[in-house]
C-alpha cells in the first residue's frame, strides 16, 4: 500500500471523501485512468459493441481529405493541439494524410499521464520521422494559455473520442468558453461528439458481454483501495448502466450486493452502505445536433463543417471562433 501524499493525491482523498459523503454516493470518472484503469480502455476500444471508435476512425479514413482543406483553408500549414492525446491511433490517421499535401504541420499531444505521452511519441517518432512533435504534459489550460501566440501559426485543437461526453451540458460549455479565450480569430477546434441513436445501441456500448467496462468501473474501487488504503471488496459490487433516451445519457453505476462497510485508511472514516445502494460513476452524454449547434453559439463559436460516419452515429463538428471574447 502507498499512501504517500502528494498534491494529486490531497486532491483525489478529498474528491472521494465528497462523493462516498454525498447523497447519493458518487465517484468521478476523471479518476478512471491509472495505468490499468488506461489498459482497460485501451481495451474497451477495440470491444465490438463499443462502436465510437470505429466511427471516428471511418471518419478520417474516409474524409481526411475534406479535413485536410478544411484545416488549412488555404492557408499553407498549421500546428495540430490536441488535448487528452491518450495512445493517438486515430490521430495518426489524420496526419499520415496530412503530411502527403504538406510538410508544414506540427503536432502537439496534452496529456496528463507521461506514460501515455511517452509511448505516443517513440511511436510518431518512427512512423513520422519528417513531423514536428512536441509533446505537452500536464493541464490543458495552463499549457494552452503559454500556446497562445507563441508562433503567430494558425493552431488546430483536438478533442477527440467524445471525451467531452464526461460533462454534463454547462460543464461542456464552460470548457469550450475557456477554450474560447486562449484561441486567436484563425484557430479551429475539431470536437468528437457521439450522437443519439438507438438506445438498442448505446446500452450494451456500455454493459459489454465480456464485461470490460465492468471492471474498467471496478477498477476505480482497486485504485483507492491501492492509493488510499481502503477496503473495498470490489467481489461484492456490480456495475450497471443505463440509458436516458430523452435526456441521452448513459450513466453507469456500482451497485451495493449487501449491506456493507467500507473504511478509508487516508480519509480516517468508515462508509455504510445498504444492499443495492447505487454509486453514481460515470456520465456519457449522446448529442443532437441541436444540442451541439447550441452549445457552440452559447460557447463564442461557430460551426464551420461537420463530418459523419456512414451510420451517422457519431459528428466530428469543426469550430471557429466567433464575435468578441466571451
Ligand atoms: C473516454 C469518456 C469517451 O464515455 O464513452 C468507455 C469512457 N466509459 N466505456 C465514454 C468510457 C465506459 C468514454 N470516454
Amino acid at each position: 500500500m502507498n499512501t504517500s501524499p502528494t498534491p494529486e493525491r490531497s486532491q483525489f482523498a478529498a474528491d472521494v471523501l465528497a462523493g462516498l459523503s454525498s447523497t447519493p454516493k458518487y465517484l468521478s470518472s476523471k479518476y478512471f485512468y491509472d495505468d490499468e484503469g488506461s489498459r482497460l480502455f485501451q481495451e474497451i476500444m477495440k470491444l465490438p459493441e463499443y462502436y465510437l471508435t470505429g466511427c471516428e476512425h471511418e471518419i478520417f479514413a474516409k474524409q481526411a481529405e475534406e479535413i485536410y482543406r478544411a484545416f488549412s483553408n488555404g492557408d499553407s500549414g498549421f500546428d495540430l493541439i490536441e488535448l487528452g492525446a491518450g495512445d493517438g491511433t486515430k490521430t495518426a490517421v489524420l496526419i499520415d494524410h496530412f503530411l502527403k499535401q504538406t510538410d508544414d504541420i506540427s503536432y502537439s499531444p496534452i496529456d496528463i499521464s507521461q506514460e501515455a505521452l511517452d509511448a505516443l511519441t517513440a511511436k510518431f517518432t518512427t512512423e513520422f520521422p519528417s513531423l514536428a512533435i512536441h509533446p505537452l504534459n500536464g493541464d490543458y489550460f495552463r499549457i494552452l494559455e503559454s500556446l497562445r501566440n507563441s508562433s503567430g501559426r494558425k493552431k488546430v485543437l483536438l478533442f477527440l473520442g467524445s471525451n467531452i461526453g464526461n460533462f454534463s451540458t454547462d460543464q461542456a460549455i464552460e470548457f469550450f468558453r475557456s477554450l474560447r479565450r486562449v484561441m486567436d480569430e484563425n484557430d479551429l477546434l475539431l470536437i468528437g461528439f457521439d450522437l443519439q441513436k438507438d438506445p438498442k445501441v448505446i446500452v450494451p456500448a456500455y454493459d459489454d458481454s465480456q464485461g470490460v467496462t465492468a471492471q474498467f468501473n471496478l477498477n476505480l474501487l482497486t485504485r483507492i483501495n491501492r492509493e488510499l488504503g481502503a477496503d473495498f471488496d470490489v467481489s461484492k459490487f456490480s456495475h450497471y448502466a443505463n440509458y436516458r433516451p430523452v435526456e441521452g445519457s448513459a450513466r453507469s453505476f456500482l451497485i451495493s450486493r449487501e449491506r456493507q462497510s467500507v473504511n478509508i485508511a487516508a480519509l480516517n472514516r468508515t462508509f455504510e452502505f445498504d444492499q443495492w445502494e447505487a454509486m453514481f460513476m460515470e456520465i456519457s452524454q449522446k448529442y443532437s445536433l441541436r444540442m451541439i449547434g447550441e452549445m457552440a453559439a452559447e460557447s463564442g463559436f461557430e460551426i464551420k463543417d461537420q463530418f459523419f460516419d456512414s451510420q451517422r452515429f457519431y459528428c466530428d463538428s469543426l469550430w471557429k471562433p466567433q464575435g468578441s471574447l466571451v
